[in-house]
């Protein structure tokens, strides 16, 4: 248990980048379960130099070709598909540390990486899937800070069952461990909360219902990346933005 003296914690959630409010924030923890943030963390965890995330393609690979070829890859998908010419595409698996040590992954998905940058002038700006929860949890409570806005990346504009899932884990885990009281702000957070209580036990059940854990199903065989996104605090990576638009280990 953390003691963090009369602290009062408002946690507020947004499904997706065009619901968050003109305003000025503090700490903000983007989150998108399949398989953005789940990507970036397992990236951290074995190495990568730091991610570098975009909105637009041209700019991506124009930013990437200054850098230096042994120590860049370009990363990213659109429509849960890699994009032509790109060295991998969204999985967490691909990111192994043969692949991406001391590299800078240029990162550009259909949703996540538009949910950072919607938020990327937070003084604190998380990335959080699953497995990191427990990480980045602590890492807020050891901010002492009274405003955190959770922001999930759904799927072109439109909600996501598997994002209100993560956002209901984190409010849960804060509620839990933070010794200081925890206001939830909206009904998006209160419906996330529910949503984790009715699935915390069968996580990969809860991804393989929503609509875009089935999708990767068409495309393909993702069973062990909708496995390793369901994988709950087994990573203690925090990915940071240290600069707008770059995330590295905290
Ligand atoms: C996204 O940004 O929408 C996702 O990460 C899509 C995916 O690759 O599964």
């Amino acid at each position: 248990m953390n003691l963090v003296g009369n602290l009062i914690i408002n946690l507020t959630y947004y499904h997706v980048a065009n619901d968050v409010p003109e305003i000025n924030l503090d700490i903000a923890v983007v989150i998108d379960v399949l398989r953005a943030t789940t990507t970036i963390s397992w990236a951290l965890k074995n190495g990568a130099d730091s991610i570098q995330v975009f909105a637009d393609l041209d700019l991506l690979k124009k930013s990437a070709m200054k850098w230096d070829v042994e120590k860049r890859l370009m990363l990213g998908e659109r429509g849960g598909k890699k994009i032509e010419g790109f060295d991998l595409g969204n999985s967490p698996l691909s990111v192994t540390k043969e692949t991406v040590l001391d590299k800078r992954l240029f990162m550009s998905t259909t949703n996540g990486t538009k949910s950072l940058k919607r938020v990327q002038n937070a003084n604190h700006l998380f990335a959080m899937g699953l497995p990191n929860r427990k990480a980045v949890a602590e890492k807020i409570i050891s901010l002492n800070s009274n405003n955190i806005l959770i922001l999930g990346s759904g799927w072109e504009g439109s909600y996501s069952l598997e994002d209100s899932l993560a956002a209901g884990a984190l409010a849960s885990y804060l509620k839990i461990n933070c010794n200081s009281e925890v206001n939830i702000l909206n009904d998006e957070l209160e419906a996330a909360l529910a949503l984790w209580n009715f699935w915390e036990n069968d996580i990969l059940k809860c991804l393989k219902t929503a609509t875009h854990g089935k999708r990767l199903t068409t495309l393909g065989d993702y069973e062990d990346d909708l496995k390793c996104c369901s994988e709950l605090d087994c990573l203690d990576i925090v990915p940071v933005q240290v600069e707008k638009g770059v995330i590295r280990a905290s």
